[in-house]
């Protein structure tokens, strides 16, 4: 800690750390006692939950920083409803929303809950939507978007593969009937009410059993 700053600035980065961006950068150490208010809910590990029949928490860990960023500002903001949430983002300014984002990004990701038992039939339909997705029904691969194995590309689009399936399904039936609508230029609504609540199941179960990623 007493010799640091000191070679910051022997290295001239020092200067550029304090400097003006666009975006705040964020420091996990930081985030890490920020987390001290999402563990009761996410987990200490930011494995999150699948909860059965009631309202999952997302798994956080491995997740890109930018989105959950912005998904933590658009829940503040009010474009993301969520009245679980609310409370929560409402004690973040955003240094440490940009914290606590880098912080759980760089936890390593856990497994998908809520796939266990899923019949071989829903399974394959699962599949197909995920990785090559109906044409019969105009609805395009997620992998188009979510990257290879769902697994995540750029700071857009988050990976699914491995998220709890309660999650995912209440996800895509939210953007379904409206109520989460702040996805740029309506991409994840517009596939989603083209779906079927069996479908969006199917695809939920799937990609539950399916491998993480870190970025
Ligand atoms: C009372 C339980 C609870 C607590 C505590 C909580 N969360 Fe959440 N969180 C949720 C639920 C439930 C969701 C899913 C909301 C939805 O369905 O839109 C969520 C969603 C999120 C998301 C969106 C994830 C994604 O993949 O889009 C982020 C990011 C997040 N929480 C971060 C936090 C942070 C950071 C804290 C602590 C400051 C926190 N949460 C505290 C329950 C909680
Ligand atoms: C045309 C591009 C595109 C396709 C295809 C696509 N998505 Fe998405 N998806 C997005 C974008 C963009 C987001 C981030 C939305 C935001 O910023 O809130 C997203 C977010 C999500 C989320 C929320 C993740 C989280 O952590 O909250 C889920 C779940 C999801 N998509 C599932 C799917 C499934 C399942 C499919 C295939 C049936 C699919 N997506 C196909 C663009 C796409």
């Amino acid at each position: 800690m007493s010799k640091l700053p000191a070679i910051l600035v022997a290295l001239g980065l020092a200067t550029t750390a304090g400097s003006a961006s666009a975006t705040v950068s964020g420091d996990p150490e930081n985030g890490k006692g920020v987390a001290n208010l999402c563990v009761a809910c996410h987990q200490a590990d930011g494995s999150g939950k699948h909860i059965e029949g009631g309202e999952s928490w997302p798994r956080l860990a491995g997740l890109n920083a930018s989105y959950l960023a912005k998904q933590l500002h658009d829940i503040k903001d009010g474009s993301r409803a969520s009245p679980s949430m609310m409370p929560f983002v409402n004690m973040l300014d955003d240094q440490k929303i940009a914290d606590v984002a880098a912080y759980y990004s760089q936890l390593e990701p856990t497994s998908g809950e809520g796939g266990n038992n899923a019949d071989e039939a829903l399974l394959k339909r699962g599949e197909q939507l995920a990785e090559r997705g109906d044409w019969s029904q105009y609805v395009v691969s997620c992998k188009s978007c979510h990257g290879p194995g769902n697994q995540g590309a750029g700071d857009v689009f988050p990976g699914i593969a491995g998220q709890h399936a309660g999650y995912i399904e209440a996800q895509l039936k939210a953007w379904k009937e409206g109520t989460r609508k702040n996805d740029p230029q309506d991409l994840m609504g517009s596939i989603a009410r083209r779906m079927s609540d069996a479908d969006i199941h199917a695809v939920a179960v799937w990609l539950a059993n399916q491998n993480t990623a870190s970025n």
